[in-house]
């Protein structure tokens, strides 16, 4: 295939960036998208071009480094993948794709495609975890019996890779998918019960310093997120802060 990329390009976080357009061939629709760029820079540094900065490390779905948005969608056309394992064959010979960085106020860009995500890392810290003595007395995790049913729950909200996709597809910058996934993943666990009460204060209050926008309904976030991670999880956050409330 031959494609036209018009692609962000952006020196550092004080310049301006702008859309420059690259054109490729020989693009094979088996390649993921990732590769095409990989090929794209080996041809940009040939010809003594800075070659296009981007986030990747796993390249299988699972760390959520990478994060373009392409032609107008967070991790591109397909759905319930990231980046890394959008394949070449969603598009045609021809075709012009837009592939621009993740954009929020929250996540600013450093460099190209490559943002700044470090806001989620501070969520985290504020609350998403649990404390547990590893002393050699830990309870055997298999010996606290889950409901079926909450323990399924947990695990769906626990893939949640921290990519980003949500915000940088939401009109408000809202983080909630994200955030309602982290304090879910707990809440649904009798492991979590213990620190419940601060977690969702503590990761609210620190999502909202940080300056994400809030929720309004409209599902994007949902919709764009490669693990499905569904919109009931910020309906339990809600329940779970509203408690945490009452309960200070
Ligand atoms: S909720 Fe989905 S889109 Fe948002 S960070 Fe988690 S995996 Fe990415
Ligand atoms: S590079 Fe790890 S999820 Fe894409």
């Amino acid at each position: 295939m031959k494609l036209k990329l018009k692609i962000w390009r952006q020196e550092n976080s004080k310049s301006k960036g702008k859309m420059v357009l690259y054109d490729i061939d020989n693009v094979s629709p088996d390649m993921s998208f990732l590769e095409m760029m990989d090929v794209l820079n080996e041809e940009l540094m040939i010809k003594g071009i800075d070659p296009v900065a981007f986030d990747h490390d796993c390249r299988e779905g699972i760390c959520g480094s990478c994060s373009m948005f392409i032609n107008g969608e967070a991790h591109g056309p397909d759905r319930y993948v990231t980046t890394c394992q959008l394949h070449m064959r969603k598009f045609k010979d021809g075709d012009t794709i837009y592939i621009e960085p993740f954009r929020a106020k929250t996540f600013p860009v450093i460099k190209d495609l490559v943002v700044d995500r470090t806001a989620f890392d501070r969520i985290q810290h504020s609350g998403g975890f649990i404390s547990v003595n590893t002393s050699g007395n830990t309870q055997d995790a298999n010996s606290i019996p889950i409901e079926k049913a909450n323990a399924d729950k947990a695990f769906d909200a626990a893939t949640c890779i921290g990519c980003g996709a949500c915000v940088a597809t939401c009109k408000n910058s809202s983080a909630m998918l994200f955030v309602s996934a982290k304090v879910s993943q707990f809440a649904l666990l009798p492991q979590g019960e213990v620190e419940a009460t601060d977690r969702v204060i503590n990761m609210v209050k620190q999502m909202d310093e940080e300056g994400f926008g809030n929720c309004t309904n409209t599902g994007a976030c949902q919709v764009e997120c490669p693990k499905g991670i569904s919109l009931d999880n910020i309906a339990r956050m809600n329940r779970e802060l509203v408690k945490a409330q009452l309960k200070k």
